[in-house]
C-alpha cells in the first residue's frame, strides 16, 4: 500500500534547516510530514527517563519498540505527557545520536517511521530516509549547509529560545555529532547517488522551499 503513496526524503546534517523546509513543502502539497529525528530523540528521553542507558543497545530497542507516542500537530505526547520541548535540548540530541547509531533500534522504529506515508504523499525528514526508510522514494533530497553557516542558526534558534549558548561549544557538538551520524555502520548519513544536492548556506527557507517544489513538479510531469 504504501508503495503507492509518493514520498518526498529530505535528508541531511543537523540544523541544516531541512526540518523547517521540509514542514514547508509538506504544507504546500498538503502532504503529511514525518520529523524522524524526533522518535530518536523520544527514544533517547524515554530511556533517561526509565534509567536506561544510552550505551545499552538491547535495553534502548526495548524501549524504542515499546515507546507509547502521540503527534498532535506541533505537539508530541510522550505516555500522555507533552514533551515537545524536553526532546528538542542539546543534551537529548546527543542521546538521539548515540541510539540511533544502534541497529536494534532503529529497527525497532522502522514500521513506526513508514506508517507516516499515507495519501496523498508524505515528506520525510532525517538521515536514512532515501537510503532505508523510503528507498523508493520519488525525489529524494539531500539538504546541506556549511558548517558555519549550521552552527550560527542553531546558535540564533537557542538565543531565541532564551537559553545560554556559545557558538564555539555549538560548533563543536554539531560536528561531534556529524560525524557519529557519518561513521557509523548502520543506516550512515550520506549523500545518495540519485538525490539532489540541495546547499542552503546562501539560500533562505523560501527560496529552498521553491527548489524542492520545482524538482517535484519536474519529477511528476514525466
Ligand atoms: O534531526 P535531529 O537532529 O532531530 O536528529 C536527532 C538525531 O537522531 C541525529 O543526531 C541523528 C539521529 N537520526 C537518525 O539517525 N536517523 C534519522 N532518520 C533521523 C535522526
Amino acid at each position: 500500500q504504501s508503495l503507492l503513496v509518493p514520498v518526498i526524503a529530505v535528508d541531511g546534517p543537523s540544523a541544516s534547516g531541512k526540518g523547517t523546509v521540509a514542514q514547508r513543502v509538506a504544507a504546500a502539497l498538503g502532504f503529511h510530514y514525518l520529523d524522524s529525528g524526533a522518535l530518536y530523540r523520544l527514544a533517547a528521553l524515554a530511556a533517561a527517563r526509565a534509567g536506561v542507558s544510552w550505551d545499552d543497545e538491547n535495553a534502548v530497542a526495548t524501549v524504542a519498540q515499546t515507546l507509547d507516542v502521540k503527534f498532535e500537530g506541533e505537539h508530541i505526547l510522550l505516555s500522555g505527557s507533552d514533551v515537545s520541548t524536553a526532546i528538542r535540548t542539546e543534551s537529548i540530541g546527543v542521546g538521539a545520536s548515540k541510539v540511533a547509531a544502534f541497529a536494534q533500534v532503529r529497527a525497532a522504529l522502522l514500521e513506526r517511521q513508514r506508517a507516516f506515508a499515507h495519501v496523498p504523499g508524505l515528506v520525510a525528514d532525517g538521515r536514512d530516509m532515501g537510503s532505508v526508510v523510503f528507498p523508493q522514494a520519488p525525489l529524494k533530497v539531500f539538504l546541506t549547509a556549511s558548517a558555519a553557516v549550521r552552527a550560527e542558526r542553531r546558535y540564533k534558534q537557542l538565543l531565541g529560545r532564551g537559553e545560554a549558548a556559545d557558538l564555539g561549544a555549538i560548533t563543536a557538538d554539531l560536528e561531534a555529532r556529524d560525524a557519529r551520524d557519518r561513521a557509523r555502520s548502520v543506516a550512515p548519513l550520506k549523500q545518495l547517488p540519485d538525490a539532489h544536492l540541495l546547499d542552503t548556506s546562501a539560500m533562505d527557507v523560501d527560496a529552498a522551499v521553491k527548489q524542492i517544489l520545482d524538482w517535484w513538479y519536474v519529477a511528476n510531469r514525466r
